[in-house]
């Protein structure tokens, strides 16, 4: 996710420019840039810098112009410097664009493009485009980007300026968000509604596949085939910190409701493969996988994912503990999982594991983090940044990694065949339309929620791919609604907690129709004669389960193997609806930090 403005009147650019990209710094924060076009004048003015917005505005000079783009990034495509900043400009400098999103397809291009003798100066997906329209431009940007992006397979937020055409602004959608702000003889482009709020509350969002050509009086949207759209405007309503927050009353709910999206740009130019170029010529036959808190979670759940796809034994510890372990004999692969790719205890565990002499891959949602530098082979979540300290989107986006990096290593290995790999990636594909379904029915959810907010002590149970699935929803209600709450292996609850049973201690039962599905139902009644009130999540289909529990939340029929992530999505929602109730701080929960970089 990064951030992208575009101002098109008649104020100075650099002020509009700065002030809406601020607005969208939770898209990204890793770097910053501008491009204004000063009039009367050859040469673009373009500025980027490794950092912050305020970094940016720290060491820009006062630039003159009334059209101009700017960036704030998260990087997907090479880590934060000053010149895989954007904008990026083709190589006569006369275009410079602006991107959000990944261009799939961005090797094979700039292979070709470097072929016909453009010059690159950065290593992002980003800088094609620049080039791509170069390429095709003959004094008409609309239509050198409609045949840029014919080329262009990918997600992308595009706007692109011309030096030759001063009150022009073209911008191109897919799979990206973009809004229009209409002025009075000023138009802005933004990924988003905060962006523009301050000056304009009436904006027109663009569509997948479409084209708007912007000037100062006028808005143009067209499809990508050149056919004019009428698309009528709305007014926004919210409040500049609702807008913030997407309209959602926290960053939680909001990066919950991301999910859909995050999962799919999760996997995104992975499903068909990928290189580990470090750990691909490796012998191994078992692994071990290392994080804290959620991402531990993940991971634990990686362990079911590699264990039943390729039969490949794989350990789990938390970071912290894995250093001071007396193993002499270790597995020869680590797998460390971390969102910020900052937290000490697993910046230590990936030291501690090349010391060892196993080889490393890291997986994170932050290119340039410490993590990224201290790993062999690094896989990025890419769900965009994370604002509230309570993990979701990246918890299902490292899920996701884990499955393409179970994929690949069977597909590098020879433990699939190539039809099995096909049926893998096909269920994989489905994963962001069963988050979706889940998010489509949150009322039963919040029902639950509404009984939960009262208990004082709640256990989570579950078993095999969906026992990391009941520590992780009793870390997301602990965390935020301050309830106790543990997690356990359905199995275990009679080897002593069954003694805290009572009925005012309600159960969250994870009971899928797997293997151990019997099992299960026979753990629900040990639970439900000590009159514990039982709430359970099961597929859509099974008309057994209600006939055991008090009530059941529902996830699509989906084979047990990928049931965490819709699995994850419920209980996400069950922790943020209970911690509401409560009128609990839910963004920021009290003693708790985003990342922790003390060991
Ligand atoms: C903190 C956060 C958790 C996170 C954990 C590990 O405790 O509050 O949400 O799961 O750190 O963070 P990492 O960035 O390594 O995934």
């Amino acid at each position: 996710m990064c951030g992208i403005v575009g101002y098109i009147g008649a104020r100075q650019a650099q002020s509009v420019l700065i002030d809406s990209l601020k607005r969208l710094e939770y898209r990204g924060y890793d770097s910053a840039g501008i491009a204004v076009v000063p009039p009367g004048q050859k040469k673009m003015q373009v500025h980027k810098k490794k950092g912050m917005i305020k970094n940016l505005e720290d060491n820009l000079p006062a630039l003159n112009g009334t059209l101009g783009i700017s960036h704030t990034r998260w990087a997907t495509h090479g880590p934060p410097s000053d010149s895989n900043a954007h904008p990026h400009v083709d190589c006569k400098g006369n275009i410079a664009i602006v991107h959000n999103g990944i261009i799939e397809n961005y090797l094979e291009l700039k292979e070709s493009l470097i072929n016909e003798g453009h010059v690159f100066t950065s290593e992002t997906d980003t800088e094609v485009l620049a080039h791509l329209i170069e390429k095709y431009y003959t004094n008409d940007l609309y239509k050198a980007m409609k045949l840029a992006l014919e080329q262009v397979q990918g997600s992308y937020a595009i706007l692109a300026l011309h030096m030759h055409e001063r009150d022009r602004l073209v911008s191109a959608r897919n799979e990206s968000p973009l809004v229009l702000g209409l002025g009075i003889d000023e138009n802005f482009i933004a990924s988003d509604v905060p962006a523009v709020l301050k000056y304009t509350d009436k904006v027109v969002y663009l569509d997948n596949g479409e084209i708007a050509d912007v000037t100062k009086s006028s808005i143009k949207i067209t499809d990508f085939n050149g056919k004019t759209i009428e698309r009528p405007w709305h007014k926004i309503e919210w409040s500049l910190e609702d807008a913030e927050k997407g309209g959602y009353e926290h960053f939680m709910l909001k990066e919950i409701f991301e999910q859909p999206r995050a999962v799919r740009e999760a996997m995104l130019g992975k499903l068909s493969g990928f290189t580990l170029d470090n750990v691909n010529g490796i012998e191994f036959n078992s692994a071990k996988i290392l994080g804290c808190g959620t991402s531990y979670h993940a991971g634990l759940v990686g362990k079911y994912i590699l264990e039943s796809i390729m039969g490949l034994p794989t350990s789990i510890e938390t970071s912290s503990e894995y250093r001071y372990n007396s193993t002499t004999l270790d597995q020869p692969l680590v797998i460390l999982i971390s969102q910020s790719g900052e937290t000490a205890d697993t910046l230590a565990a990936a030291r501690e594991a090349r010391r060892r002499g196993c080889k490393t891959i890291g997986i994170t949602n932050v290119v340039g983090s410490t993590l990224t530098r201290e790993v062999d082979d690094v896989m990025f979540i890419r769900v965009g940044p994370e604002i509230s300290v309570c993990a979701t989107k990246s918890f299902t986006g490292q899920i996701i990694s884990l499955y393409l990096l179970a994929s690949h290593l069977s597909r590098t290995r020879g433990f699939l065949k190539a039809d099995e790999i096909r049926e893998f990636s096909n269920a994989l594909r489905q994963q962001s339309r069963l988050v979706e379904q889940v998010l489509n029915n949150p009322e039963p959810i919040k029902e639950c929620a509404n009984k939960l907010a009262k208990a004082e002590n709640v256990f989570f149970i579950g078993r095999n791919i969906n026992y990391p699935s009941a520590l992780e929803g009793a870390l997301k209600l602990k965390e935020i609604s301050y309830i106790h709450a543990e997690g356990y292996q359905a199995g275990e609850l009679k080897h002593g907690p069954l003694a805290l049973l009572m009925p005012q201690t309600p159960i969250v039962a994870i009971a899928v129709k797997d293997h151990t599905y019997d099992k299960m139902i026979s753990n629900i009644e040990e639970v439900t004669a000590r009159d514990s009130p039982v709430i359970a999540i099961g597929h859509e289909s099974d008309t057994e389960l209600e006939k055991y529990v008090d009530t059941v939340l529902r996830i699509p029929d989906v084979p047990p193997l990928f049931t965490p992530v819709p699995v994850a999505v419920v209980l996400q929602l069950l922790a943020y609806y209970t911690a509401r109730n409560r009128g609990c701080p839910i963004d920021k929960p009290r003693n708790l930090a985003k990342s922790v970089t003390v060991e």
